[in-house]
C-alpha cells in the first residue's frame, strides 16, 4: 500500500521585533525601528502581509520594552475611524480597518534581554508548538514583481514538496560576507535549480573564510527541533545566540536548503538600503513616478558634473 506523507505547511510566523534600531537614531529613540515607513507602510506591516499572503494565519511578535506601538498598529482606532467616516473618506477607512487581523491570530511575547536572533526565536517556542514555522525579519524587505508570489509564499510552496528546513539566499560580494549568515553548499549548483543543499552554515564569516557568497536573508522555514538547540543558549558570532549556528548543528540530522527566491531584497536595517527601498517602491507607483523622475534627473545633473560619485 502506498503511504501518503502528511505534507505540512507553516501555519505560524515568528516576527522578531525586539531590536533597538541603534543605526537609525535619533529616529528610533522612542519609536520602534519596525515602524519606519517605506513609502506609506511601516516595515512591520510588509512582514505581516507577506506572512498572510503565504496563508500563515498565526503571527508571533517577539517584542521588547517600548514596542507597544506595534500592537496598536494592528488594532482598531475608533477615533480616527469615526473622523474618516464623518468625512466620507471610505478608502483610507477601509485600508486601516483591513489592517486588523482576525481576532486571536496575533501573539506577543517579550525577549527581555537582547541576546541575539536565536534567542528571540527561542522566546516564541511555546507559541509555535509542534509544527514547522516561518521566521520573517522585517529589516529585510523583499519586493516581488506583480504576478510573482511574495518570497514567503514561494518558500511555503517549496516546503510543501520538500518538508525540510530552508533559508532564502542571495549572492553577495566577497567583501559583504561578514554581514550575513553564509551557506556552505553541499553540491555544485545545478543550472536553473532554485534549491541548494547546505553542508554547513557560518554566521558572518570574514571574506577570507567565507565558504561561498550565498547569503541568508531574513526568511526561514524551520522545524521545532531547532528549539532544543537554541535553548542551550550557546554564544556564537558577536557573543550572541545565533539562529545560523543552531541551524548548522541540525544539518547532520536533517537536510537544510538554501532557496534562491525571485524578488529584490532591500536591507532596511541600513540607512542607504532603507532609502533605496523607499525610492524603488515609490517608483513602482505611477503617480509618484511621474513626479519623482524629473526630480531624480534634476538631482543627477546637480551632482554628477562637479561632484563625481
Ligand atoms: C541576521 C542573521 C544573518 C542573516 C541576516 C539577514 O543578521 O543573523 O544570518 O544573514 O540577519 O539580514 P543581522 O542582520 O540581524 O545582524
Amino acid at each position: 500500500m502506498k503511504i501518503v506523507k502528511n505534507r505540512m505547511r507553516p501555519r505560524t510566523a515568528v516576527i522578531p521585533v525586539a531590536g533597538l534600531g541603534t543605526r537609525f537614531l535619533p529616529a528610533t529613540k522612542a519609536m520602534p525601528k519596525e515602524m519606519l515607513t517605506v513609502v506609506d507602510k511601516p516595515l512591520v506591516q510588509y512582514a505581516l502581509e507577506e506572512a498572510q499572503a503565504a496563508g500563515i494565519e498565526r503571527i508571533v511578535f517577539v517584542t521588547g520594552r517600548g514596542k507597544e506601538m506595534l500592537a496598536d498598529h494592528f488594532d482598531y482606532t475608533p477615533e480616527l475611524e469615526g473622523a474618516l467616516r464623518a468625512r466620507n473618506r471610505e478608502e483610507p477607512l477601509q485600508q486601516i480597518r483591513a489592517l486588523v487581523p482576525t481576532p486571536g491570530c496575533l501573539f506577543f511575547t517579550r525577549q527581555n534581554e537582547p541576546l541575539g536572533l536565536g534567542h528571540a526565536v527561542w522566546c516564541a517556542r511555546h507559541l509555535v508548538g509542534d509544527r514547522p514555522f516561518a521566521v520573517i525579519l522585517p529589516d529585510d524587505l523583499v519586493w516581488s514583481e506583480p504576478g510573482t508570489p511574495p518570497v514567503m509564499q514561494q518558500m511555503c510552496e517549496q516546503f510543501e514538496q520538500l518538508q525540510n528546513p530552508m533559508v532564502a539566499i542571495m549572492t553577495v560580494s566577497q567583501q559583504e560576507t561578514s554581514k550575513y549568515g553564509i551557506l556552505d553548499p553541499a553540491e555544485v549548483e545545478s543550472d536553473g535549480s532554485r534549491l541548494v543543499r547546505a553542508k554547513g552554515l557560518v554566521e558572518k564569516p570574514s571574506p577570507q573564510h567565507a565558504p561561498s557568497r550565498m547569503a541568508i536573508i531574513g526568511r526561514y522555514i524551520l522545524t521545532p527541533d531547532i528549539f532544543e538547540l537554541l535553548g542551550q543558549k550557546r554564544a556564537g558570532a558577536g557573543g550572541e545566540v545565533q539562529l545560523t549556528d543552531a541551524m548548522a548543528h541540525l544539518i547532520p540530522r536533517q537536510p537544510l536548503y538554501g532557496f534562491r527566491f525571485q524578488g529584490t531584497r532591500f536591507d532596511c536595517g541600513d540607512k542607504v538600503g532603507f532609502q533605496m527601498a523607499n525610492l524603488a517602491l515609490a517608483l513602482e507607483q505611477q503617480e509618484m513616478r511621474e513626479r519623482l523622475l524629473p526630480f531624480i534627473n534634476e538631482q543627477l545633473s546637480r551632482w554628477t558634473p562637479d561632484h563625481p560619485i
